[in-house]
C-alpha cells in the first residue's frame, strides 16, 4: 500500500469509529451518559450550589450533565423537562418548582424509558419517580422548634413567650414537614399557654410563603407587628422555615418592630447573608444541610440506577455522607418512593467553625462573616 492509499484508509477508520461511538449513546455521541437537571429557580441561593456540586459531580464521575433552571415557573420546568426527554438524556433529576405539576412530563419520561430521581422535594402524583435524595426534612423543623425550647427554657421558665410562624411555599412538598416539625416540638408549650401566637396564626396554610420569597415574608411580619406588637408588644420567637424568609422576616424586625428585645430568628440553609446576620445577632440560627454531600449522594444513587441496578439500603455503607434508606415516609398519592435521608444540623454564632470545616466557606479577611468557596453564589 503506497503512502496516500494508507492516508485514506486511516481518515475511513477513523471515522467509521467516530460513528460508532457517535450512535453508542447520548446527545453529541460522546459515548458518555447524560443527566437531565432541572432546579427551580436561580434566585435562591441554595439552588445555585446545588446546581454547581451536582454538575461537577457528575462530570466528575464521567457523566455528561444538561443542566436547567426554570425560574419558578411550573410551566418552563415542564418544558425544560420536555425538551431534556427529547435530547435523549439518559437520568433525569429534578428539584420540582410545584412536586404536583409534573405528572404528564413524567408519563412522557416513562413512556422513554428515563429514570427520575426527585432531589429534595417530593415529586407527587406519578409512580415515574424511582427515588428521592433529600434530608429529613420533619427533622429540620423538629431542630427549629427544640432550639426554641431549649433557648428560652421553656419546661423551667414561667413565661409566657409570643411566637409567631413563617412557614414556606405551599407547592414544594418540604414545607408542611418543615413546618409540622417545628410546630408539633412546640405543641405542648402552646397548648399549656406557655408560648402565644398573638395573631392567632397557627396553621401552615394561615403562615405559608408563596415561592419563599423574601418580600412576602416581609410584608407578612410587618402586617403581623401592626396588628399585634404595634404598642410594644414583645415578640420573642419568629420561627421561619428557612432563610429566604428568615430575610425579611428579620428585615421586619428591624424597621417596624417597637419591642425592647431581639427576638430569637430561625432559619435553614446557611446562605451567606443569613451567616451574616447571625454574627450580627439579626437571626439566630440556621438548620444547615450540605448540599454538596447531598449532591454526592444523588450521584451514586444515579450511578447505581443508570448501571441497571436496584440500589436500597445495599448503598448506604458506600454513600459519601452518612443518610438513611427510608421506604416508609415519603408517599407522594400514589406510591411510598424510597429514600435517602442525609442528616441536618444546627448552625449558630458559636459554630460557625463548623461551616469553614466542610470547605464549601471560608472567613472574609477580616475573619468576622463567611463568605461560599462556591463558584455561583
Ligand atoms: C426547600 C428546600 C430548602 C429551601 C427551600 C427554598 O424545598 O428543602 O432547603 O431552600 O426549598 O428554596
Amino acid at each position: 500500500m503506497n503512502k496516500s492509499a494508507k492516508k485514506i484508509l486511516a481518515a475511513l477508520l477513523s471515522t467509521t469509529m467516530a460513528f460508532s461511538l457517535a450512535s453508542c449513546s447520548g446527545p453529541g455521541g460522546s459515548g458518555k451518559k447524560t443527566v437531565g437537571i432541572a432546579m427551580p429557580t436561580k434566585s435562591l441561593e441554595r439552588w445555585n450550589r446545588d446546581g454547581e456540586y451536582l454538575k461537577d459531580l457528575f462530570e466528575k464521575a464521567g457523566y455528561k450533565v444538561e443542566l436547567k433552571y426554570s425560574d419558578n415557573k411550573t410551566d418552563q420546568q415542564n418544558n425544560d423537562i420536555q425538551n431534556m426527554i427529547a435530547d435523549k438524556v439518559d437520568l433525569l433529576l429534578i428539584a420540582a418548582v410545584d412536586g404536583s405539576t409534573l405528572t404528564q412530563t413524567l408519563d412522557d419520561a416513562k413512556k422513554a424509558k428515563i429514570p427520575v430521581v426527585a432531589y429534595d422535594r417530593l415529586i407527587m402524583n406519578t409512580d415515574a419517580v424511582s427515588y428521592y435524595v433529600s434530608f429529613d426534612n420533619y427533622t429540620v423543623g423538629k431542630l427549629q422548634g427544640e432550639f426554641v425550647r431549649d433557648k428560652l427554657e421553656l419546661e423551667s421558665a414561667a413565661g409566657p413567650f409570643n411566637i409567631e410562624f413563617t412557614a414556606g411555599d405551599p407547592a414544594d412538598n418540604n414545607a408542611t414537614y418543615f413546618f409540622n416539625g417545628a410546630y408539633e416540638a412546640l405543641q405542648s408549650y402552646i397548648d399549656a399557654g406557655k408560648l402565644v401566637i398573638k395573631s392567632g396564626k397557627k396553621t401552615f396554610e394561615q403562615v405559608a410563603t408563596e415561592k419563599w420569597k423574601t418580600e412576602t415574608a416581609l410584608a407578612n411580619m410587618q402586617n403581623t407587628l401592626a396588628s399585634y406588637y404595634s404598642d410594644g408588644t414583645v415578640l420573642d420567637v419568629a420561627l421561619c422555615s428557612n432563610d429566604s424568609t428568615a430575610l425579611g422576616v428579620a428585615q421586619a424586625i428591624g424597621s417596624d418592630y417597637k419591642g425592647s428585645n431581639k427576638p430569637i430568628v430561625t432559619g435553614q440553609d446557611g446562605d451567606v447573608a443569613n451567616l451574616r446576620n447571625i454574627v450580627d445577632g439579626v437571626q439566630t440560627m440556621t438548620v444547615y444541610k450540605n448540599v454538596r454531600d447531598q449532591a454526592g449522594v444523588t450521584v451514586e444513587v444515579s450511578k447505581a440506577i443508570l448501571d441497571g441496578k436496584t440500589p436500597g439500603s445495599d448503598l448506604i455503607g458506600s454513600l459519601p455522607a452518612e443518610a438513611v434508606y427510608d421506604t416508609d415516609s415519603y408517599n407522594n398519592g400514589v406510591k411510598n418512593v424510597p429514600s435517602y435521608l442525609l442528616v441536618p444540623y444546627v448552625i449558630t454564632a458559636d459554630n460557625l467553625q463548623k461551616l469553614v470545616d466542610t470547605t464549601l466557606y471560608k472567613w472574609d479577611d477580616a475573619h468576622k462573616y463567611l463568605e461560599s468557596t462556591a463558584e455561583t453564589t
